[in-house]
C-alpha cells in the first residue's frame, strides 16, 4: 500500500529531510585523505546526534553502521571501518535518520581532495540523472517516467544503471511501497499522487551494470571493478512542483534574495 501524507506528516518529513542533509553536507565536508571510514561513520554518528536525530540505518536489518559509505567500486551499503580514504577516492555517503517520526534520506558521491575528469563526469552525469528523475516526479505521472528519464539520462553518457537496488517510497520506515527504479522494467508502474514521498536514488556506473556482495553479507560493488556513484533526495509530490525534502536551505515564504 502506498501512503500518502497529511500536511502534518509533510511537515515532519521536512525536519527530517533537511537534518539528513545537514549531516551529509557537514560529512561531506570533513572527509579528508587518511581519513578511515570508521572516524566518517563516527563524525556522522555524533552530527546526526547534535542534531537531535536518530540515524535510520543503524540496526535497520542489523546494519551496523550509522551512515553507508562506499569507496570507488564500492557501490552502495559499504561498511565502515580501518579503511584509510585516499586522495582521489570517491566516496559515496547516503544518510537517513529518524526525527519525529519521519525518515529523511539523502546521499551523494564525494572527491576525497580531488579525482579523475572520468570520476568528476560520472558523478556530475549521476547528479544530472536523479534531477531529471526528480523533473518527472507529478502527481499525473507514473513511477516509471521517473525511471525512464533516469536511465536515458545515464545512458546517453555512456554509463549503465544499476538493477538490483531501486529507489522507494519513505515516511515513517526507510522502504516503503512504491519501488521506484532507476531503469525502465515491464511491471505495472504505480501513479503519482500528490502527499507521496518516495526517495529517487540513481547507483550509476561506469562500466557494465552488473554488481556483486562482498563477503561481509552488505557491501556492493561492481562486478568489473569500475567506479559507481549515487546521489539520492527524498521527494514530496505535489499538484504541481516536486518538493525536494533533503534540501539543507529553505527560503521562507515571500523572502527574497538580497
Ligand atoms: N541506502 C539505502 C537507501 O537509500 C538504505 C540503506 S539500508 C542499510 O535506501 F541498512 F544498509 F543501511
Ligand atoms: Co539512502
Ligand atoms: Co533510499
Amino acid at each position: 500500500m502506498i501512503t500518502l501524507k497529511s500536511p502534518k506528516e509533510i511537515e515532519a518529513m521536512r525536519g527530517a529531510g533537511r537534518i539528513a542533509r545537514l549531516v551529509l553536507e557537514e560529512v561531506g565536508r570533513r572527509i579528508q585523505p587518511g581519513m578511515t571510514t570508521a572516524d566518517v561513520d563516527a563524525f556522522a554518528a555524533e552530527c546526526i546526534r547534535k542534531h537531535g536525530a536518530k540515524s535510520a540505518f543503524l540496526g535497520y536489518r542489523k546494519y551496523p553502521c550509522h551512515i553507508c559509505i562506499s569507496v570507488n567500486d564500492e557501490v552502495v551499503h559499504g561498511l565502515a571501518g580501518d579503511r584509510r580514504v585516499e586522495f582521489g577516492d570517491i566516496v559515496s555517503l547516503d544518510v537517513g535518520v529518524y526525527h519525529n517520526g519521519f525518515v529523511g534520506d539523502t546521499a551523494k558521491t564525494v572527491a576525497v581532495g580531488g579525482c579523475s575528469l572520468e570520476a568528476q563526469r560520472l558523478m556530475d552525469v549521476t547528479e544530472k540523472s536523479l534531477a531529471e528523475g526528480i523533473a518527472q516526479a507529478r502527481a499525473g505521472n507514473q513511477v516509471v517516467d521517473i525511471s525512464r528519464a533516469v536511465q536515458r539520462c545515464v545512458e546517453s553518457h555512456g554509463f549503465s544503471v544499476v538493477r538490483e537496488f531501486v529507489g522507494h517510497g519513505v515516511g515513517r520506515s526507510v522502504h516503503e511501497e512504491p519501488q521506484v527504479p532507476n531503469f525502465v522494467d515491464k511491471k505495472p508502474s504505480p501513479k503519482l499522487r500528490a502527499g507521496m514521498t518516495i526517495a529517487i536514488e540513481p547507483m550509476v556506473n561506469a562500466g557494465k551494470p552488473q554488481v556483486e556482495m562482498l563477503n561481509d553479507g552488505w557491501t556492493v560493488v561492481t562486478k568489473d571493478g569500475g567506479l559507481s556513484a549515487h546521489f539520492e533526495h527524498t521527494v514530496l509530490i505535489t499538484e504541481s512542483e516536486p518538493e525536494i525534502l533533503t534540501c539543507a536551505q529553505k527560503i521562507a515564504t515571500g523572502s527574497k534574495p538580497e
